[in-house]
């Protein structure tokens, strides 16, 4: 049972991170408007929309299946506090777990048209940290962390959302010399 609960936990936590990059990627394409003439923005901020709260569900089911898996130890409070006890490996990932409910949670349309847009942004940049803790969670709570694969695998990750992250830095650059 407990081996069919590990599987679970790594792939829950593997699709989780998957999910963040794209939702990353896909949010800083939109708001960098670099999305191209093939589809429309609209589209590009949906399918962001979809990732970004699949995201946080995959998180859910990967932190109550590695509650379960009584192979960890984790208790009940883990699971939402970090502490020594249990150790920074998965405290960083409780503490990105934090951050992407503060990302995903005031994102819901009914809670956002009630929240100051600027205050709403400077929330949702959580997701950047949110997402560089989670790859150092994955690289030091994965199982497979001293494997070339899955050490590549991270890089790959970081490799994708850097490139996105530039475009749009290099956008507000840009911008701020135009108005000056
Ligand atoms: C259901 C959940 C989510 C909703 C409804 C949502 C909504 C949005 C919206 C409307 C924008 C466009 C802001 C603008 O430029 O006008 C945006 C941008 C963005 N989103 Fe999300 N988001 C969600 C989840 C996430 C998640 C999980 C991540 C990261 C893992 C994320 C990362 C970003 C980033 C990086 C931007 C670009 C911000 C910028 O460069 O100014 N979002 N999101
Ligand atoms: C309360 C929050 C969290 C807890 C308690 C937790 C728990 C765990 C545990 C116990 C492992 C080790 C699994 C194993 O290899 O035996 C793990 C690995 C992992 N977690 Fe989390 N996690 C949390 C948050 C997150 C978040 C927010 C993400 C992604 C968005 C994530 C992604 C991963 C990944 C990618 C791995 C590596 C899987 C592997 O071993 O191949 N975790 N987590």
């Amino acid at each position: 049972m407990n081996d069919w609960l590990w599987y679970l936990s790594r792939s829950t936590g593997i699709v989780a991170a998957v999910l963040a990059v794209a939702a990353l990627v896909w949010g800083l394409f939109f708001s960098a408007r670099n999305t191209g003439t093939r589809m429309k923005p609209n589209w590009w901020l949906a399918l962001h929309n979809w990732l970004g709260g699949l995201t946080l569900v995959f998180i859910g089911i990967h932190m109550l299946v590695s509650f379960l898996n009584t192979n960890t130890g984790l208790g009940f409070v883990d699971l939402f506090v970090p502490s020594n006890t249990v150790g920074w490996a998965i405290g960083w990932g409780v503490v990105s777990f934090w951050m992407f409910a503060l990302v995903v949670l005031p994102s819901m349309a009914k809670i956002r048209r009630r929240l100051p847009r600027k205050a709403w942004h400077m929330v949702h940049l959580l997701s950047i940290p949110a997402t560089v803790l989670t790859i150092v969670h994955a690289y030091q709570a994965g199982s497979d962390s001293i494997e070339t694969y899955f050490t590549r695998g991270l890089a790959l990750l970081v490799g994708i959302a850097v490139y996105p992250v530039s475009i749009r830095l290099i956008g507000i650059a840009q911008r701020r010399r135009a108005l000056v």
